[in-house]
């Protein structure tokens, strides 16, 4: 068990807090804020508990250069809604600077600051240590609430904790429990749900789930490849050619190891790669040579939506077609429905599956819903993520 912030004497102390506000902006609009939502406990908490807040976080990936489109300003402003309390925010390029460890040490407790975007500066992706010592001297201790980032051994994730006693924040808390427990401790059946385009992005986290589900449940883009490792003829659909040897003896270790595996057994192809293109349903080895798979077919989804409904645990990482496009939506709605009405523990691992839980309004009806993409896929591999290492434990 890692410590986290109930541990400690807050109160007039200085917090410095990592967290991840990587979110998406359109037009320097915050487009979707829960990353943002997620942090708020801890923040709160702090808070209330008469902590001096002093908040970092990256945004996007400015390549250790200023650059003005990636300043966190919307982030502080939509903090301070969220908080109804103002954040100091300094911009500086150097992200700590005099006037800004100044403002640091004039917090009075219960405020908040954030400092600017952590990758303006070259050595936070590389852990540099002076720049890790520099963050590390603004606060007393060292929150780590950025589970998304949790997977980057960066200076503002990990380095800091060498100058500074580390705990957990209520997210990371939350996060590692609910995928914790899903994983090492399921109910069963445990079931899990892969999809998403690519089977080389995914192969660790089969490898490591095969040890411990009961079913594994393959929809998305990477169905394809494995049709191909079963000799079947698949069209133009995606097709990962430098893993076809991978699924092949993936479906052979599952077949040892008892898990079953299903695959599609029905398909959408459409003939281009966009909505308003000609579409049909065909069984899975009587996919058109010219058309391409772009959903699970409604056959499909019956027997997945049973094993859904039997299951006590399921994981889900990937969407099961091309969701963005209205046509090709319907699998991934039906096993996002699926998991709405079950009983189940339900754990959605972040990035796309995320929000097409989200787009079918289905967020609050899930147990849990990962803040972290490439983080909640590293988690289930089964890795250490550094930015949890350096967490002391209870
Ligand atoms: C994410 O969005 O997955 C995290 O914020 C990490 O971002 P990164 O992939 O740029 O390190």
């Amino acid at each position: 068990m890692k410590k986290t912030v109930k541990d400690i004497d807050v109160k007039g102390k200085k917090a410095l807090v990592r967290c991840d506000f990587n979110v998406p902006m359109k037009d320097g609009v915050i487009t979707d804020d829960i990353r943002i939502v997620s942090a708020l406990p801890t923040i709160r908490y702090l808070i209330d508990g008469g902590a001096k807040v002093i908040l970092m976080s990256h945004l996007g990936r400015p390549d250790g250069e200023p650059k003005k489109e990636f300043t966190l300003a919307p982030v502080a402003e939509r903090l301070s809604q969220l908080l109804g309390t103002e954040v100091v925010f300094i911009s500086s390029d150097r992200v700590v600077d005099d006037k800004v460890k100044e403002a640091a040490s004039d917090l009075k407790d219960g405020q908040v600051m954030l400092l600017e975007n952590v990758r303006f500066r070259k050595e936070e992706t590389k852990n540099g240590a002076d720049f890790a010592r520099e963050l590390s001297e603004l606060g007393d201790f060292f929150v780590n609430d950025a589970f998304g980032t949790a997977h980057r051994a960066h200076a503002s994730t990990a380095g800091v904790a060498d100058y500074l006693p580390a705990v957990s924040g209520f997210l990371i808390e939350k996060e590692v429990k609910f995928l914790g427990n899903a994983v090492e401790n399921p109910k069963r059946p445990f079931v899990a749900i892969m999809g998403g385009a690519k089977v080389g992005d995914k192969i660790p986290v089969i490898e490591n789930l095969l040890k411990k589900v009961d079913t594994l449940i393959i929809g998305g883009g990477m169905a394809y490849t494995f049709f191909k490792a079963q000799g079947l003829e698949i069209g133009t659909s995606i097709l990962d050619k430098d893993n076809v040897n991978l699924a092949a003896v993936l479906l052979e270790k599952a077949a040892a190891a008892g898990v079953t595996i299903l695959l599609p057994v029905d398909c959408v192809c459409g003939r281009e790669f966009k909505n308003d293109t000609e579409f049909g349903i065909y069984p899975k080895d009587k996919i058109p040579s010219d058309m391409m798979g772009l959903d699970i077919g409604p056959e499909t989804v019956k027997v997945y939506g049973k094993v859904i409904k039997d299951a006590a645990t399921v994981v889900w990482n990937g969407p099961m077609g091309v969701f963005e496009m209205p046509n090709f939506a319907k699998g991934t709605r039906a096993v996002a429905e699926a998991l709405a009405e079950s009983s189940a523990v339900t754990v959605i691992g972040g990035g796309d599956s995320a929000a097409a839980v989200e787009q079918f309004g289905l967020a609050d009806k899930m147990t849990h819903i990962s803040t972290g993409g490439g983080a909640s896929l590293e988690f289930l591999e089964g890795k250490v993520l550094p930015g949890i290492a350096v967490i002391q434990d209870k």
